[in-house]
């Protein structure tokens, strides 16, 4: 599958760089904001599949979303893939009130709107309405960049990484959250200018 600017997906730096980023970390559990059509959600899947990691990625859309589904299937990946349809920060929320901390990873219950759409079903025993994440990939409404870090907050594992694109190309739009990112002691950033700007989050 190709980037296509029609579907704003990453380019191929900044896939090559996700990659890399779940070749090393291996990740078990990563949340994506912003679908599409499963392009960067693939290129994930690609990595994770070896591992034993998986998606979860959100996106409102209904009709990306269908796209996403058939190119997910396509590249016979569903397995891999959750998507989740809902507003991000509407689902993000839900999330967190269904993980209610780290120490208790037992399963609470479950968010009662967001409409979860399994690439497949899956039958491993996990409970994936109440868990944390190990790696995020935000790139969906920049307005909202600020909301989204502090409900990932929330759901990420101990020493979590966040990645957020376009955090070059939308350098303005972006002036708060680049201010409350630089002060935030809970983490350490770097940001890279490969494909539209991407910022790196470690939870400290
Ligand atoms: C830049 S595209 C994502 C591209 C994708 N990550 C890729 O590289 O293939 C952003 C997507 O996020 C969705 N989106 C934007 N804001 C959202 C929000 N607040 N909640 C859910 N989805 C959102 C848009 O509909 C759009 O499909």
């Amino acid at each position: 599958m190709e980037s296509m600017k029609e579907y704003w997906n990453i380019d191929t730096d900044a896939g090559i760089l996700l990659q890399a980023l779940l070749f090393t970390h291996q990740p078990k559990n990563i949340l994506e904001i912003g679908t599409s059509n499963g392009y960067s959600a693939i290129l994930m899947a690609e990595v994770a599949s070896q591992y034993g990691g998986h998606i979860t990625t959100i996106e409102f859309s209904e009709k990306r979303i269908a796209l996403a589904q058939t190119n997910i299937e396509d590249a016979n990946l569903s397995e891999y893939i959750t998507i989740l349809q809902g507003d991000a920060a509407e689902v993000l929320s839900k999330l967190s009130a269904s993980s209610p901390d780290l120490s208790s990873r037992a399963v609470t219950r479950d968010p009662d709107n967001a409409t979860w759409i399994p690439g497949q079903a899956r039958n491993d025993g996990m409970n994936h309405h109440a868990q944390h994440f190990d790696l995020f990939f935000i790139d969906a409404s920049k307005k909202d960049y600020l909301d989204f870090f502090n409900l990932c907050m929330k759901i990420a594992s101990p020493h979590a990484l966040l990645v957020f694109d376009n955090t070059i190309s939308h350098k303005h739009a972006l002036a708060e959250f680049h201010e409350a990112m630089q002060h935030n002691k809970k983490i350490q950033i770097l940001e890279l200018d490969i494909g539209d700007g991407l910022l790196i989050a470690k939870l400290l």
